[in-house]
Parts: structure tokens; sequence; C-alpha cells
């Protein structure tokens, strides 16, 4: 007689949310440590929460009917904060990310074209390769170790990226970039905690030279690039070659260099950082869940046959992209959003005076008691098509949503799902049993503790 015994449910590692909104010093103190910790308990449970004693000045919103009219119907009404702008400033200036009206429209619609998916499908074998070579380094450190996932991600995402959209980038080139960005972001929450304070944007705050000096770097490594095309002739489609051609539709104006390395900066961060969170987590969740590894793996080889991953395999996956959505509900690779009311305006039943910051933290969106059934569980099944067609459409927001919405969303989906299935076809991943990394926001959403998984290579 066979017993099957049910395996327990997995319930990964959470943010213990803070039990009721505190004074501004201690919650401040949380917020550095990481932001998720300061938002109460209560924006679990309700679509709209409020900070502020003699008036609101913050508001958590996570209802669908309030996320719609901010991010869609009025999205004009609710620009992106000063705040935003302020901490990134520094590094991707007004490129993409940050710029609002007509310089933000015609930024958008540069880079647009890039992004269309069928274009995106081009780039699969370049996806492949980059994936490829860091199975490669595995196999150099031993069959069978211990690495340092989240670094290798980054790697991964970072050849993708600068062999795509950002052609031309040489290794040192790129590992100077991975280093600016990394020093950039280290103290970052301390600069976020300054603007919210209102404190003025020169005042000195832990890690703000560094983080100054960081940007100055970066972007020197992003203007030497720049001259290099310039000097060898700018060929090719990608992102630098656009940008150099293109005159501005009113005044006639070539893009200054300034606003070339803005976006060039924007680009080389947003476009790798956060899809290597996202593997980063998925591959934790998939060590934690031997059953679902084994699934998807046994998907990628009814595919594939064990062959390089070609385009039109991608719609063909679909228990791993079950699986990668189910991984940026739990963690959201951008944990929060963040807007101001251009204007004294009424959020739900409350008012709030111009301006007053809101935030959309995506990561309780995604856990929310009213929107999601048993929300702290890892379940991929959550997506199954007939179950996901029940979703409401401001439920599952990892690319955000609305005129803003990520333009490189269908880039990440292609990408995510590319590196992940040709790393199953060779390599297996492996939960120590004890590291229950808390998910932490630094802009993007990491590990505390970085994320070391067992990789055996067959
Ligand atoms: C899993 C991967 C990714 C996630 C979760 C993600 C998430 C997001 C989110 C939530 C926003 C909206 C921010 C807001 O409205 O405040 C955004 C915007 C943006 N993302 Fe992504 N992103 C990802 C990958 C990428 C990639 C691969 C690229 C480029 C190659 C990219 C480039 C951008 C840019 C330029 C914007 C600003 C768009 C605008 O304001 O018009 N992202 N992303």
């Amino acid at each position: 007689m066979t017993v099957t015994v049910a395996k327990p449910d997995l319930y990964p590692p959470s943010v213990k949310p803070a039990a009721r909104a505190l004074p501004l010093t201690l919650s401040i103190l949380r917020f550095v440590r990481n932001p998720l910790r300061s938002i109460p308990r209560a924006v679990y449970d309700q679509p709209i929460v409020t900070y502020g004693k003699k008036r609101p000045l913050i508001a958590w919103v996570t209802g669908s009917a309030l996320l719609e009219n901010i991010l869609i119907k009025n999205a004009e009404l609710f620009p992106k904060t000063p705040l935003d702008k302020r901490v990134l400033r520094p590094v991707v200036g007004e490129g993409l990310l940050t710029a609002e009206g007509d310089h933000w429209r015609w930024q958008r619609k540069l880079a647009s074209p890039l992004f269309r998916p069928g274009d995106v499908l081009g780039y699969v074998p370049t996806m492949v390769e980059a994936a490829n070579e860091q199975v490669a380094r595995w196999r150099a450190r031993g069959s069978t170790h211990i690495a340092a996932i989240d670094e290798d991600m980054t790697d991964t995402t970072f050849a993708v990226i600068a062999r795509t959209i950002l052609a031309g980038i040489d290794e040192t080139e790129g590992a100077e970039i991975q280093r600016t960005g990394r020093a950039y972001i280290r103290p970052i929450m301390w600069s976020v905690a300054s603007a919210l304070m209102l404190l003025p944007e020169s005042l000195w705050h832990p890690g703000r030279r560094n983080m100054l000096k960081a940007a100055r770097e970066g972007r020197d490594v992003v203007q030497r690039l720049l001259n290099k095309r310039r000097a060898h002739g700018v060929r090719g489609d990608d992102l630098v070659a656009r940008m150099l051609a293109t005159r501005h539709p009113e005044t006639g104006d070539a893009m200054t260099d300034e606003q070339l390395i803005d976006n060039l900066a924007t680009f080389l961060l947003a476009g790798h950082e956060t899809t290597a969170k996202a593997l980063t987590w998925t591959l934790y969740l998939l060590a934690r869940s031997p059953e679902w590894q084994e699934r998807v793996r046994a998907e990628v080889m009814a595919v594939t046959g064990g062959r390089p991953l070609q385009a039109d395999d991608i719609a063909k996956l679909e228990i791993t992209q079950r699986v990668l959505k189910e991984s940026m509900r739990l963690y959201p690779p951008v944990p929060a959003m963040t807007r101001v009311n251009r204007e004294a305006t009424d959020i739900g039943d409350v008012h709030f005076p111009a301006p007053a910051l809101i935030v959309i933290p995506i990561y309780i969106v995604h856990r929310h008691r009213a929107l999601w059934d048993d929300p702290d569980k890892f379940d991929p099944d959550r997506f199954l098509p007939e179950r996901e067609a029940k979703h409401t459409r401001m439920q599952f927001m990892p690319f955000g949503v609305g005129p803003r919405v990520c333009i490189g969303a269908a880039f990440a989906m292609i990408e995510a799902t590319v590196v992940l299935a040709t790393f199953l076809q060779s390599a297996s991943f492996a939960w120590d049993g004890r590291h229950e990394p808390e998910p932490i926001s630094r802009v993007t959403l990491h590990p505390a503790g970085g994320m070391p998984l067992g990789v055996t290579i067959s």
C-alpha cells in the first residue's frame, strides 16, 4: 500500500507590518531599515489608510476603484512626486522614468518602437546566450555549490540589456556601471527619508557623499560610452542610435548630451535590476517548492526537448509564466509607486489638501486581504486562465498601470521566461532549509542577507 503524504503549503517570507502608524521619528527609523515595515497593518485590509493628525499628509491606497482613478482616469491630476525625482535625479536626471509633460511624452514616443513585443522576440537568442553563460559560470565553480543568486541574476540581466537595448557596452564599463549603481542604492533610504521630512536637499545624511560620488562616476561611464559610439559612427537601431538620430518634433533640436545620458542611465538601471529581482525571488520559490520546480522543468523539456529556446516556445511555456507571475505577486520587484495630488481632492471619503503623498504599495495590493484568498500562500494556480480572468484590473500590477506603465513589461516577461527556462534545462536549485530572507524595499525588492541557494549543474 502506498501512502501519499500531502505536501505542506508554502508560506514564504513576508514583511511584519507595524501594528499601527508610528510617531514620525520611530516611523522614519523603521522606514530606513525597511519602508515596508513602516506601513501599518490596516493597509492590508482597507482600501485607503491615511497618516497625519491635523491634516492627512500620506495616503496608502490599495482599493481598486481609487487606484483606477489615480492611475488611469485622472492620471494627469496625479503626477509622479518631487520625492522620486529628488532621490533618483542625480543618476537618471530627467530621463523617461522621472520626466513629466511634453518632455516625458517625447521620450516615451521615441523609445516605444524598441519595446514592441514582436521586436523584443528578436532578442531571444541574446537572452539564451546570457543565460547559458551564467550556467557555464556555475559549472566552472563546481557541479554542486552555493551560489549568490541575487548577484548572479544581476550579472545575467545586465548582460542582456547591454547587448540589446544598449548595445556596445564592454565588460569593464559594465562592471563599473553595476558597481556605481550598487553604491548609489545602498544608503538610498536615508535620502528618501530626508525627502519625506522635507529637509533641504543639500543637507547631510548618512551615505550622501558616497551616493553623489557614485552617481557622478556612473554618469561619466555613460558619457564615455556615448563618445565611443559617436567616434565609431552610429550604426544599428538600438536606443543609443535612435536617440542620437532623433529631433524634437517642435524645435527640431537634437537631444543634448545631458538628455542622452539621463535616458541611457535610466534604461541601464531600470532595465536590469528589476528583472534580476524577479528571477532571484522566483528561483528562491522554486528552491522552496521542489514540486513546482519539477513541473516547470518538465514543461520546458516537453516544449524544447532540451534544445536552445526559440521565440515561438514562449507562448507555450504556460506553467513557467504562471510561476513567474505568482513570484511577482508575492515579491513585486518594484514594491511601491508614489504620486502626488496636483490640486486639493477627495480620495474615497478623505479630503486631501495639495500636495499629499500618495503611496501605492504594490507589495500590499498583491497581498491585500480583500483582494486575494490566502494571500501569503505561494500558489501559481491563481494565474490559471479561468482564475486569472476573475482578477480585477487593479489587483495585480507588478509593472504599474496607466500611461506611466512600465515600457519594458513585455521585454521583462520574455526575458524572465527565457532565462528561467534555459537555467532549468541544466541546473537545479536547492534551499538550505534555513534562509528566510525578509523582503526589503531599496527602490527594488531585495532579499535581506542576499540569496544563497544550492546550484547543481547536470
Ligand atoms: C520584472 C521587471 C520589471 C518590473 C517589475 C518593472 C516595473 C516597473 C514599474 C512598476 C514602473 C512604473 C513606475 C511608476 O509608474 O511609478 C516601471 C516603469 C518603467 N520601467 Fe520597468 N519594470 C521592469 C522591467 C523593465 C525593463 C526590462 C525596462 C527597460 C528595458 C524597464 C524600463 C522602465 C522605464 C523606462 C519606466 C518608466 C516609464 C514611463 O514613465 O514612461 N523596466 N517599471
